[in-house]
């Protein structure tokens, strides 16, 4: 794997490819990677000639009060993880060489609406901050094909909205949620949950399911649903932060003839802010 700490010096490798018409893949990743970041690597390999990774975590994304300082840092390990997935280039640039004129002035790329609900109202800016270095990251590897994982369920349809809306001549392929034998999804966070925690947090996931039954059983009084699966996280131990049923596309809140619903939640630990999510068809 070859890696690059610089926009020139991966333009200039990659130029190479797209002159040859190889099928150039791209998985941008805050690091700390997990088997579910490298199956999108391995998605990425079995339809494109030419995989190309980055680690940047974007300083952009967090709040004033978040986790950007402690966000776990593991690159030589990731190196050698991402290696063995068979993924030809790496992206490390630094803090200068993705923001050389600072963060207040950078410009940004705004997605509005769909980025105000969900994780959007209790992270403000954050997925102002997505938007604006997923389209850095775009411009500078012109992919034609970038990989997301649907465990970031609102992330991958504000990225669709901005490829869609700005048009990018990206492909948006989602991949499937990975998750730890009990079924949590995993996460870079998941390292900060406790040990006593640990065995409860899977009542998020067990909390989506359960709504999902009873929608899929005729239930459609959905706002009545998400005050139970609260109740429910709260017995576990958990506050939430929301439980929400969503039109799939839209995310605006379901309606009862919407037969495409996904189910969206976002718990806290002490220390954590988990989230999960689960989609239903019906018809
Ligand atoms: P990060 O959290 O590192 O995730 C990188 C990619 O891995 C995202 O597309 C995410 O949805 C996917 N992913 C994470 N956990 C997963 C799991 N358990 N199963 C499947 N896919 C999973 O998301 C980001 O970074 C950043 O916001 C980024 C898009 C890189 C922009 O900074």
């Amino acid at each position: 794997m070859r890696i690059f700490h610089t926009v020139s010096g991966l333009r200039e490798a990659l130029t190479i490819h797209r002159r040859e018409g190889l099928r150039i893949g791209f998985v941008p990743t805050m690091g700390n990677l997990h088997q579910g970041h490298l199956a999108l690597v391995a998605q990425a390999r079995q339809t494109c000639d030419v995989v190309v990774c980055s680690i940047f975590v974007n300083a952009l994304q967090f709040g004033l009060n978040e986790d950007w300082d402690k966000y776990p840092r593991t690159y030589q390990m990731d190196c050698e993880k991402l290696t063995a997935a068979g993924c030809d280039y790496l992206f490390h640039p630094d803090d200068t060489e993705m923001y050389p004129n600072g963060l207040d002035t950078q410009s940004r790329v705004i997605c509005p609406t769909m980025t105000d609900v969900l994780c959007g109202a209790s992270r403000p800016g954050h997925f102002e901050g997505v938007t604006t270095v997923v389209s850095k990251l775009f411009n500078i590897v012109q992919p034609d094909e970038a990989i997301f994982g649907i465990k970031d369920y609102q992330q991958l349809a504000v990225i669709r909205r901005m490829a869609e809306d700005l048009c990018m001549p990206v492909q948006i392929t989602a991949a499937p949620i990975h998750r730890e034998a009990d079924g949590l999804a995993m996460s870079s966070r998941n390292s900060y949950i406790t040990e006593q925690e640990r065995p409860n947090v899977v009542v998020l996931k067990e909390s989506l399911e359960w709504i999902a039954l009873q929608v899929q059983e005729g239930a459609r009084n959905f706002r009545e649903l998400e005050t139970l699966a609260i109740q429910r996280i709260a017995s576990a131990g958990f506050k939430t932060d929301y439980i929400t049923l969503s039109n799939s596309k839209t995310l605006d809140p379901a309606a009862e003839d919407d037969l495409e619903i996904t189910i969206l939640g976002a718990i806290f630990t002490e220390s954590a802010r988990l989230i999960d999510n689960l989609s239903i068809r019906l018809d």
